[in-house]
Order: structure tokens, then sequence, then C-alpha cells
């Protein structure tokens, strides 16, 4: 996160609470008793927009000004969330405009949540007013210590189809393009007779036969929607910077898609949060051959995406029970252990902020089933108990506040490209499949990455801290970005492509250069041929030196250009015996070259190549099994062993470290219970 301004300074514990939904009889027992188990920041309002104005222009501040005042007494700092995620009835239906619609154009009606559009005039106004009237009024109150703008921005939707969405992606393309014959080029209209003559023709995606939309177009919208969301957060952000305390900070719960959270957090936050529910994980994967080993451990990819945003991150909803809504999803409630073991996932990633959700389980609404620390009988549990025991060893967590995550290589990644994979079924048929096994061969040979987006004002400095940067399939390139990893590799970085890259510009249109399009000054490969892994055919594999390798989903035919080695071969099809993987030096670098998608085995064959495998190796001997992550500060090192499985896992601490939850040291053949973590300072 670009100028990431506000950092928690200790490890803080937090919950989301709905005072809402309680007698306020309740009130002050339910905060002693977080208290009483470490709890010291809640997160309230967020869906409260009728309390604080139940009448269009009448607001009514008495019910959270008593629940602010009995915070403050009790010294419970809270997070105030503005409520535009859930507009009030009398708005809804009095200004239907402000409603997203289908891609039908079929209005969304009030009933659930985010059913408006970021676009609609009226909702900005009335939701300007609303934060104007919550931030002024309580921006000084010494409860509160934050502010959450709306809520998950993009979650449960991400697209919008309402008349007013419409006429704002006519305006952002009006002013991408300036004249009707550059968009037509853009988008490629000739095709199909798409061809525009007015303006008043321009429209986001509508019902088209057979998803057959224009992939130019889509690009373009997603790119809109981004912005649009973008612009609400920003509008949000900058009144309550009118009144917030010096100190207290703005904050978003992410990550959703078609938004650019990178920006959106530069721009607009001071520190960005997270809501991390890895139950939802094992449900998921549809894909059984990926699942098979990681389930739960899969939000660890999610988490490092959330720092590539902001490097020291909040949690603001972390699981603590059982996830369900009364019409889907039926959860299983986290095994003993479990709590522990996914708040010190967050940890381990970067959290310094952990905020369960929530206190306790609502009684009523689509969320009953959505289970909180608390069960609806409010008696004292299990999740309770280890709630208070999660918080002893947080506690000795301290020092690792603010700790840096150390990283072997980046995956690199683009949201041109990103939006692209949405847009064309090709395209995310390589992509989503080689990220997963990127992260799989990563997570199990314990040789953890950051994630970095490139950007218009990406510096070399943000790659050349990596000895190796995979970008797997960037198949849209530019001038600048072919400079910028030019310039990373002859610094001495090595870059690892795989196939389809570097075929499209920037509107997603094929050039008609050989392929891999500008990258080819930087691989030293040519395609002449390339075809899909045929599903009628036996599976090709590639062959490193004797080594028989998967090479999933596509295969890029390579010819080396001069001075490009053959590291491995085909080793089935027609192509049998041509080149798979290439290498070319470059400058002080190199470039490695694949012609398929990523499997993990390719991915980990290649992590021993270049030879920056299990760097934590000196430190300790792991199985599968579990995570080892190390965060460092201060020339300190702090080592987090996770144990996501069910069946106790032994593992080798090869120098004796400090087990920070008990100050004890410990050296030599160890093991972890089931769902059991560990946090070692190590020498
Ligand atoms: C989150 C959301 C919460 C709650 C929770 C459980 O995505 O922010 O308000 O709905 O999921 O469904």
């Amino acid at each position: 996160m670009k100028n990431q301004t506000f950092q928690w300074d200790t490890m803080t514990m937090g919950v989301c609470y709905y005072p809402e939904h309680w007698p306020k009889e309740l009130w002050a027992d339910d905060i002693d008793r977080m208290k009483e188990a470490g709890i010291s920041t809640l997160r309230a309002a967020e869906f409260a927009w009728s309390i604080l104005e139940p009448r269009e222009g009448v607001f009514c501040f008495d019910f959270f000004d008593e629940f602010l005042d009995l915070c403050g007494w009790k010294h419970m700092k809270v997070i105030l969330g503005t409520p535009t995620a859930t507009p009030p009835v009398w708005l809804t239906e009095s200004y239907p405009e402000i409603l997203n619609a289908d891609k039908k154009g079929v209005l969304l009606r009030h009933g659930a949540r985010r059913h408006y559009t970021y676009n609609s005039p009226a909702y900005r106004r009335f939701c300007s007013r609303i934060v104007e009237q919550m931030a002024s009024h309580y921006g000084p109150h010494p409860a509160v210590t934050g502010w959450q703008i709306d809520n998950e921005l993009n979650c449960e939707t991400d697209e919008f189809y309402s008349e007013a969405d419409h006429r704002a992606f006519r305006a952002f393309v009006q002013k991408k393009y300036g004249t009707l014959d550059k968009l037509n080029a853009a988008w490629g209209t000739v095709f199909w007779n798409q061809t525009y003559s007015d303006w008043s023709q321009i429209h986001g995606p509508r019902p088209v036969l057979n998803d057959g939309d224009n992939p130019h177009q889509l690009l373009d919208y997603y790119r809109f929607i981004s912005a649009s969301a973008l612009d609400f957060c920003r509008m949000q952000a900058e009144i309550i910077r009118k009144y917030k305390k010096p100190g207290d900070f703005i904050t978003t719960n992410g990550l959703f898609r078609n938004l650019d959270n990178h920006r959106m957090a530069g721009e607009c936050l001071d520190v960005y949060t997270y809501d991390s529910y890895p139950n939802m994980a094992f449900e998921l994967e549809r894909d059984p051959k990926t699942s098979r080993d990681l389930n739960d451990r899969k939000w660890t990819r999610n988490l490092i995406e959330v720092r590539s945003v902001c490097p020291h991150f909040g949690i603001m909803e972390q699981q603590s029970g059982a996830g369900g809504w009364a019409s889907r999803m039926e959860g299983p409630a986290p095994r003993p252990g479990q709590l522990t073991l996914w708040a010190m996932q967050s940890v381990a990633q970067g959290a310094d902020y952990i905020s369960f959700f929530r206190w306790r389980t609502c009684a009523f609404g689509t969320e009953i089933y959505w289970h909180g620390i608390l069960d609806y009988d409010n008696r004292d549990n299990r999740k309770l108990a280890e709630l208070k025991d999660f918080y002893r060893k947080f506690q000795t967590l301290h020092p690792v506040c603010g700790a840096e995550n150390t990283a072997a290589f980046a995956l690199i990644k683009d949201y041109d490209n990103e939006w692209d994979a949405q847009a064309d079924a090709w395209h995310r048929r390589v992509s989503r499949p080689s990220e997963k096994e990127i992260f799989a061969a990563s997570e199990l040979t314990h040789t953890p990455y950051d994630v970095v987006y490139l950007h218009d004002d990406t510096a070399p400095a943000e790659l050349t801290k990596y000895p190796v940067v995979f970008y797997p399939h960037p198949m849209l390139m530019n001038e600048q970005r072919c400079r910028l990893l030019k310039a990373y590799v002859e610094q001495g970085g090595i870059l690892v492509v795989g196939c389809r890259s570097g075929y499209k510009d920037m509107h997603g249109q094929c050039t008609m250069q050989p392929q891999p399009g500008l990258l080819q000054a930087l691989t030293g490969t040519d395609i002449r041929d390339f075809t899909f892994a045929s599903p009628n055919e036996e599976e090709i594999c590639i062959d490193w030196r004797g080594k028989r390798l998967p090479a999933p989903v596509f295969h890029d035919i390579l010819t080396p250009l001069p001075g490009t080695d053959v590291l491995a071969v085909y080793g089935g099809g027609y192509y049998k015996g041509e080149a798979a993987l290439t290498e070319r030096t470059l400058g002080r670098g190199r470039v490695l070259h694949l012609g398929s998608a990523f499997a993990r085995e390719n991915v980990v064959q290649l992590l021993d190549y270049l030879k920056i495998r299990e760097p934590f190796k000196e430190w300790i001997t792991a199985p599968e099994g579990l995570e080892v992550v190390i965060r460092k500060k201060n020339g300190r090192n702090f080592l987090f062993v996770l144990n996501f499985l069910d069946t106790e896992q032994a593992f080798e601490l090869k120098r004796p470290g400090t087990l920070l939850y008990t100050g004890e040291i410990q050296t030599g053949r160890l093991s972890l219970p089931p769902f059991g973590t560990a946090v070692y300072e190590v020498p």
C-alpha cells in the first residue's frame, strides 16, 4: 500500500458487535465479558442507517450516543462503519433509481443488502449526507478509534447494470477515448457489425446470445466498475477525513473482484482490512484434483494478496464459528484449535489486528447460522474459552507487531490481465490454475512468496528485492511494462513466464507480431504453433533432463532464437521433442519461458533449479502438512509453524528457539497437536 498511514503499534484483538441486535440491558455485560477475554476494540453500525436516519432528512443519534458513551466509560474502542451497504427502505422505495439491476435490467429490490449502485447521483447525495452527519457527530467522540467505509465493497455483487450505470459507463469511455473512431478501433466493433455512430448507442454489457459479449468492451467495463467503487470510497473518505480525530484511521474491509484494491487503499485509506473465513475454502474449491491437500490453508493465498495491498493489515472479521445463511451454506463448526489456527494464519501473513466475527450469533435474519463466539443462549462456551487462550498467546506476540514477511520470490500480477481473464475464457483457463498451483508449490515446500501488482508507476526497486519473479501468463503487455521487466532482468533478476504470454495489447486485442509479442526480446523464443492440450490424447509431459513433469492445459511450441537454451522438451504429441522450457541470459539476469501452464510439480522443479526452495531450512525441517512462515523485525526472526491437519505433525527445530507463548526454549524433534500452532523467536 503506497503510504500506509496507520499501523497498529501493538497486537490488538477486536470483535464485531451489533448493539441494535440486542436488548440494551445486555450491552454492559457484553462489553465486560469482551474486556475480560482481551477484546479492546469493537466494530459497529455498518448496517444501521435506519437507526441514524429513520426518515428522510431526520437524524437521530440517541441510540449510538448511548452505546458509544458506554463504550467510552468502559474503555472499549470503537471502529464505526458507515451504513451505506444497506440503504433504508424509505430511500429504496422513494428513489428506486438508486437500485442496482441485473444484466437484464431487472431492479434488485429491498430486503437483502448491497442492492444499490455507486453511480446513482441520488445515492451519492444520500450517502454523502449520512456520512457527513455521522462523521461530524462522532468524529470527536473519545471512544472512536477508526472508521470503516461501507462494508465489503464489491462483495456479493461486483456487476452493475442500472440505468445510472449505463450512463456512467458511457461517460467513462467517452472520456477515455474522446472519439467514437478510437472507441470503435479499441473494441474492434467492425466484427459482427457493432460499429457505433453515436455516443447514445453505447451501453455497459446487456443481454446477448450465448454470452457472446465483446471482450474488449467487457475489459473496459471491469475497469469502469473499479473506478466507480473507488470514487464512491473516495467520496466517503474525504468527508470522514474532515472530522476524524488525528490518529484515528480510515479503512474498509476487502478484498473483492473488479476493484483495484491497491489504488483504493493508496488513495483513500490509512490501512486496509480483510475478512477471513477459511472455512469457505473447503466448499469454494471445485476441482478436487487441486484441492486435495490444502483446504482452509488455501486462505493463506488471499492473505498474501492482502499483504500486497497493505503490508501491515488488520482482519476486520476473523471466523470464530460455523458459517451459514438461512438460505445456503452448511459450514462445520471450527474444530477445537481451529479458531486459534485461523487467527494465527492471519497473523503469520502480516495481520496485527484480529477482530472476530461476531460476538454472538444473531437470533434472527438471514445470518442465523453465521455463528459467532457466543451462541444464542449467551452462555460461556468452548469458543469463548478458546478465544481467551488465543488472547494469551496473541499477547506474547507483541514483538512481532509490524514485522515484515520474508519471501523467496514474487508472483507478479496486474489488474488488466486479471480483468481480461474475466472477459476471456482462454485466458482464465490457464491463469487460474497456474496461480493456484504456484501457491500450492510454495505452501508445500515452505517457499513463501509476495504478490506484486504492476501499476503504471511501479518502480524497478519493487521487483529487484526478489531474486526470482513469476509472471505466469502476462497476455496483455505494453512497452512500459516490458521495459520494467527488462530493467529487472538486466540488473540480475530471474523472470519466469508461462504460455500465452505477450500476445495481446492493452485493449485485449491479439497483436500481429510473432508471439510472445513484445516479450520476445526478453524470452528469446518464437512461437509458430500452439494448442490446448488435447483431452483426446494421452497427457503430454515435459522431459526435463530425464524427469517427466506435467505440462497442463496449453502448449506453446517454443522455437529458441540464437542465444536461448532449451531446458526441457515436450515428451509426446505431434510436437514431441520440441522445446517446452527455455532459458536466456540477459544482462546480469535470466528469463525462463515455460510453454505450458504451471503445475505444482513443475514449479517445485523450477524452485529447485533456481535455488530458492525452502529458504528456512537452516532453522526447520517440516513436513508438507505444516505451514512455515518467518516475519522479521529489527534483526529478530519470528518463525510461525501452523498445523492445518487433524493429526499430530512432527518437525525438527534445528537451532534452539524461544516458544513465545511460554518463553520456553525448544530444539530438536518436536510436534504440534491437530490444528496446533507455535511461534518461535529463532536466532
Ligand atoms: C461478511 C460480511 C458480514 C457477514 C459475514 C457472514 O462477508 O461482511 O457482514 O455477513 O460475511 O456472512
